[in-house]
């Protein structure tokens, strides 16, 4: 079923669990998550940065490919289409082109301008029934050429961003996008503290899912995170099955080099990792 993100993460900061949302590049990474989904019961959020977007033809693309994949293949479990760090004019196109839900990241902006740019969306979003992701301070590293310092998120513009009506709200704690250096401080559970007392009962999302430590993960979820991005772990693990497929001359022998075993490998060690996700974020049986 393809709803907005909107009950799906209430349910999940009421019922102390997350709900994943991971990254699509193409037909067999959407298919591969969207299985899983509906194996694991569990709601799911698919993905779509602004460069995977452009990637897959385009945002109609991907909207009409998602609708009747979902009813080709049977999905019964909650699922939104989502932006992942749109910026305001991609916010528009999704609209447009019949996404669920979309990320606004004016975390580059001075806080008065991202409030500003923010409440328009909060008004197209509240009238077309989708949902909205903010984001206040910044993710470190680089995501399909966006660029964060990685400054922790004041707790107080956090504060005004939520109060304008958004439905979940990404705050920067000392998360990075990709992988994380050896000298990485960990997550700032005091911001992130902080940050869940001034707003409520408002779900919290993890960026940069890739790499954080199972217990970190688990203590994010106590204080308030009931969404967690996950892009670059998929990414790997495709990579690495199928140049396994590749060094052991599989697409030499027979006919392994239709495009459909090759990409085999590679999509069921994308849907092993939402599996392992899933179970850790404590979505498996959710739906
Ligand atoms: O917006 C998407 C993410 O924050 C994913 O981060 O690539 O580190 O898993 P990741
Ligand atoms: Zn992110």
């Amino acid at each position: 079923m393809l709803v907005s993100a909107t009950e799906m993460l209430q349910k999940a900061k009421a019922g102390h669990y997350a709900v994943g949302q991971f990254n699509i590049n193409n037909l067999e990474w959407t298919k591969a998550v969207l299985l899983t989904a509906q194996e694991c019961n569990s709601p799911v959020i698919l993905g779509v940065s602004e460069g995977a977007g452009k990637y897959m033809t385009g945002y109609k693309t991907v909207a009409a490919m998602v609708g009747a994949m979902m009813d080709e293949l049977g999905i019964t479990v909650p699922v939104a289409t989502h932006l992942d760090h749109g910026s305001f004019e991609g916010c528009k196109k999704c609209v447009e082109a019949g996404f669920t839900s979309i990320m606004f990241d004016g975390s580059k902006y001075p806080i008065e301008e991202n409030v500003a740019k923010t409440k328009e969306l909060v008004a197209i979003c509240k009238e077309k029934g989708m949902s909205l992701e903010a984001e206040v301070g910044s993710i470190g590293g680089e995501e399909d050429g966006v660029v964060g310092a990685g400054e922790c998120a004041d707790p107080n513009e956090c504060k005004m961003i939520a109060d304008l009506g958004i439905d979940f709200l990404a705050a920067g704690i000392g998360n990075i996008h990709g992988k994380y250096p050896e000298n990485w401080a960990g997550l700032s559970f005091d911001t992130l503290d902080a940050i869940q007392k001034l707003t409520g009962d408002m779900p919290l999302v993890l960026h940069g899912g890739t790499g954080i430590p199972d217990d970190m993960i688990k203590k994010a979820i106590t204080l308030g995170v009931a969404k967690i991005n996950v892009n670059t772990d998929c990414q790997l693990v495709f990579a690495d099955a199928t140049r396994k497929y590749i060094e052991a001359g599989k697409d030499l022998e027979g006919k392994g080099f239709d495009p459909r075993k090759l990409l085999a490998p590679g999509t069921e060690a994308i849907k092993a990792c939402v599996k392992t996700k899933m179970e850790l974020f404590g979505s498996v049986g959710k739906a």
